[in-house]
């Protein structure tokens, strides 16, 4: 995860996540989104970005379940041939908090 500072502003941006497959559906990825939302709030960052494959439905429940919404799509943004949705997490909505 890095903040970014745009325009005077303070945006998350999380390259990715990734937990063990034999761990997963155990809450261990809630966890760490849980330290990037701190992380967030104590940058004081307006929102939290990221870019997911659209054919990767584990990763777009997970953050669609957190409270994050699509924004748009990016033609061939993995290896030129698979394409991302970008989503992102506002905060200030109650929504976000750890
Ligand atoms: C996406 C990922 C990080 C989720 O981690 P996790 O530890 O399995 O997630 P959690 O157990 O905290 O799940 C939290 C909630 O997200 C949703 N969710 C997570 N995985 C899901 C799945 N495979 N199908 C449907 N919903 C899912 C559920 O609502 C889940 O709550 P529940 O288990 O009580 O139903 C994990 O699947 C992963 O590492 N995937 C491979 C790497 C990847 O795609 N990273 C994202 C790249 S942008």
């Amino acid at each position: 995860m890095e903040i970014k500072l745009q325009q005077g502003r303070h945006i998350g941006h999380i390259v990715t996540i990734d937990v063990a497959p034999e761990q997963r559906r155990r809450g261990v990825g809630r966890l760490l989104m849980n330290a990037i939302l701190l992380a967030c709030r104590e940058a004081k960052a307006e929102s939290l970005r990221l870019e997911v494959a659209v054919d990767n439905d584990a990763a777009l429940a997970f953050y669609k379940r957190l409270g994050f919404t699509e924004t748009g799509r990016i033609p061939g943004f993995y290896m030129g041939t698979l394409d991302a949705l970008t989503m992102e997490l506002q905060f200030g909505s109650g929504q976000a908090k750890p």
